[in-house]
């Protein structure tokens, strides 16, 4: 057997270690599965077998589920043929109800099955342990188990949705499996996923000594007085759960993810049936929703691409990986101090100026503040905590810069000032030991990088190194090539991110780079539709039913309008002519005169009382009367469109004058940069799923009826007439595969 490896002891029992070949973390494959069949066909039929332990061989953890390049490259879906859709979905739920049919096999062979635990136990690898009839969990601090698959778009598909249903009862199942949430040990112990936590040496005995002491065992569900704790549909607690559920997902979802739709109802209709259709029902939902584009792209974007650039996939070839030591951040406001506390939690010295040493000792302050909450909530030790801390040299000297590998620059977004401060820097930064190693990072969000680096002596190693606040939570980190940055500088920067456990998107120079460029027309729009008469409270509705975080205007406090409000005035400023006013920009300047900065200081389009919710402001209708309040399916629909199409066509834009030149790059980066609808895998994806032609046409529509800001890029048009998608034109990974 290829990927277990079979012991049977003097009692009898066989146990089973799952050790895939090659592979650093198990997971299930075709081959897999057809091992644990053969297990499963051994258990039954062999007399000499009393009873079953599963465990993993590995020490990176039990199993993370289902392997999903073989999923996505259509294994589980079966030969797709198109002239016989029948035949194709018949194979589809074959492949699909492989998993259900082995790990059924396995709860039903006869004798009983325990399994150990030993590690992580995600999706397939947690189903599987569902269907033994012992669970025994290690209590290792890395451990955790769950059913994550929601997160990339499908749902439990290995008999989960309707075993834990089974085993916990509805509510809280759904709850778990809605949400993908993980489980640590004592968790998974008091919700009753699994029967006993033992230190991480004792799994396998604690395993066999239950089997010993138990040779006739079943699942619950095989028994005939089975019932559904909490109660199933019909009955009088159970059918208010389902209400409750269905409407609560609405409103978290609105109905943008199939998986969650296709969940429940799996649930719903399972849970009423003997166990053998109820997971014949779960695979069809399965198939359903595998076949869905929202989840084909969801796999990508959550689980390859964003492995891909996590393990820099942007990164230019052939140069020597780098490792940072030490960093010097000047400007220790909002963003430098979050600068330097992401830094020296990943072992990097940071030297962290500032204009005065108040000024500076207030940036480590944040970092500290940081760690006393970690330390607080149990996710660091004092000891740990005080190291980190201690990586930080708050000071003024500019002397201290020598010697550094980088400098991240972070002071007041004004173009003089950067550059004295650049020269100031360069002149200590390019000398000494790392003289020519080191490299030059500024954080400006709007300034041209080239345009900078006219004050640098080394245009090559000057690069655009943008993080999004809050630093210590914003995953994304944009690197930004001027027009002289050498590859070898990209390198270095994508080396720094990397080690700070950052996600870096490489782009080219333009103005706001690539995720502002593409994430301000979202509140752009939202004040057109504001100027245009639609209540304030159907655009965010209708924004936050796209799938985004937050509707445009509550977006906009939450970002703060005195800085929208001065990134309009300066881009009007630096556009001069060909600078298009947006309707409601005045408006919104007033308000920010009138002492509405957003969220910040508790008044913006929303007032936010202390401790209570917050409501739309008043007086906004004094501003812009409303003159639309009603809302249609068809108006609903337009205004999620022009949300979501304003900023595709952006990004569209972005790749016709190669500001980012990598579909990859820009869903990951639109999804962790500004929360683009998760569902839609992203802000190319959701162009590609609609297809580019038929996106055009709508594109058209909305030209005709709202503006040129919708016009169609040339690249739109030749993609559409030869039918290319931007995964097909631009994809690199993709192609290297091919
Ligand atoms: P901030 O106003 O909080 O901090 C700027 C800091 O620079 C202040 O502590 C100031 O004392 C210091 N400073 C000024 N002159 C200095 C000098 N000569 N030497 C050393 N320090 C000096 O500003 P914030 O928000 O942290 O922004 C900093 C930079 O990051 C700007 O370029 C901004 O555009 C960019 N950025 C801001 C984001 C945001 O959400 N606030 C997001 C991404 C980038």
């Amino acid at each position: 057997m290829e990927n277990f490896k079979i012991e049977i002891d003097s009692d009898g029992i066989l146990t089973a270690f799952f050790d895939v070949p090659g592979k650093s973390m198990n997971t299930f494959t075709k081959g897999a599965l057809a091992d644990l069949a053969r297990i499963a066909e051994q258990a039954r039929t062999d007399d000499a077998i009393k009873g079953v332990v599963i465990t993993s061989a590995k020490t990176s953890g039990f199993c993370a589920g289902a392997d999903l390049e073989e999923m996505l490259g259509g294994a589980w879906e079966g030969p797709v043929d198109k002239n016989d859709p029948e035949g194709a979905l018949k194979a589809g739920f074959d492949a699909a109800f492989e998993m259900n049919r082995v790990y059924r096999a396995l709860e039903t062979c006869g004798k009983p099955v325990a399994v150990a635990i030993n590690g992580l136990a995600l999706g397939g690898g947690l189903e599987l342990s569902l269907a033994c009839h012992y669970r025994v969990l290690s209590d290792g601090p890395k451990v955790q188990v769950g059913l994550p698959e929601v997160k990339i778009g499908l749902f439990p598909g290995g008999g989960g949705s309707q075993r834990l249903p089974r085993l916990i009862g509805v509510q809280a199942a759904l709850m778990a499996m809605s949400e993908g949430k993980s489980f640590k040990p004592k968790e998974a112990l008091s919700a009753g996923i699994v029967h006993e936590v033992v230190a991480d040496d004792q799994v396998l005995s604690a395993a066999k000594t239950w089997v010993k002491a138990n040779p006739k065992a079943s699942a619950p569900w095989d028994k005939s007085d089975f019932k559904i704790p909490g109660g199933g549909p019909y009955h009088p607690a159970g059918s208010q759960i389902f209400v409750m559920a269905n409407a609560l997902l609405r409103k978290q979802s609105f109905g943008n993810y199939p998986a969650v739709q296709n969940l429940m109802k799996a649930v719903y209709e399972g849970i009423q049936l003997p166990f053998d259709a109820a997971i014949r029902v779960e695979s069809r939902y399965f198939v359903n929703t595998l076949q869905t584009p929202q989840a084909k792209a969801m796999i990508r974007t959550f689980f390859f691409s964003m492995q891909q650039l996590g393990k820099g996939a942007g990164r230019p070839a052939g140069i020597a990986k780098t490792d940072p030591q030490q960093v010097a951040v000047i400007g220790a406001g909002m963003m430098g101090a979050g600068i330097a506390y992401v830094s020296a939690l990943a072992g990097i010295k940071v030297i962290l100026l500032d204009r005065d040493q108040a000024a500076a000792d207030k940036g480590k302050a944040h970092a500290e503040g940081l760690v006393k909450k970690g330390v607080s909530r149990g996710k660091t030790t004092e000891a740990k905590g005080q190291a980190l801390l201690d990586l930080i040299t708050p000071s003024t000297d500019y002397s201290l810069i020598e010697g550094c590998d980088l400098v991240v620059e972070a002071v007041f977004e004004n173009t003089d000032l950067k550059e004295k401060v650049t020269k100031d820097a360069e002149a200590n930064l390019y000398k000494g030991a790392k003289a020519d190693s080191a490299i030059f990072g500024t954080n400006t969000s709007t300034i041209p990088i080239s345009l900078l680096a006219q004050a640098s002596t080394s245009a090559e190693k000057f690069i655009g190194i943008h993080f999004f606040s809050p630093v210590d939570k914003m995953q994304l980190v944009e690197i930004i090539r001027g027009e002289q940055t050498s590859d070898e500088t990209v390198a270095k920067a994508i080396d720094y991110a990397l080690k700070i456990r950052k996600t870096p998107i490489v782009v080219n120079d333009a103005r706001f780079f690539f995720a502002n460029r593409c994430f301000i027309p979202f509140t752009a729009e939202g004040l057109h539709l504001w100027a245009e008469g639609y209540a304030p409270a159907l655009i965010d509705n209708a924004g936050r039913a796209t799938g985004m975080p937050r509707g445009p205007l509550e977006m906009m406090d939450d970002v703060a309008l005195d800085l929208l409000t001065k990134i309009t005035s300066e881009t009007a400023k630096a556009m001069g002519d060909a600078y298009v006013p947006i309707p409601g920009e005045k408006e919104v300047a007033q308000m920010v005169a009138d002492g509405r900065l957003g969220r910040k200081n508790g008044k913006g389009f929303y007032d936010y009382p202390d401790g209570g919710q917050k409501a739309l402001w008043s007086g906004l209708g004094d501003l812009f009367a409303v003159k639309v309040d009603d809302s249609t399916p068809e108006l609903v629909q337009e205004i999620k469109d022009r949300l979501l199409y304003i900023q595709a066509v952006t990004a569209a834009r972005c790749f016709e004058e190669g500001v980012i030149t990598d579909p990859r790059e820009a869903d990951v980066g639109s999804i962790l940069g500004w929360g683009f609808a998760p569902w839609s895998g992203g802000i190319i994806s959701f162009i590609d799923a609609i297809g580019v032609e038929k996106f055009v046409a709508r594109l058209k529509e909305l030209e005709a009826k709202f503006g040129a800001r919708f016009a169609t890029p040339q690249l739109l048009t030749d993609m559409a007439t030869k039918g290319e998608t931007f995964y097909g034109r631009f994809g690199k990974a993709e192609k290297k595969a091919a």
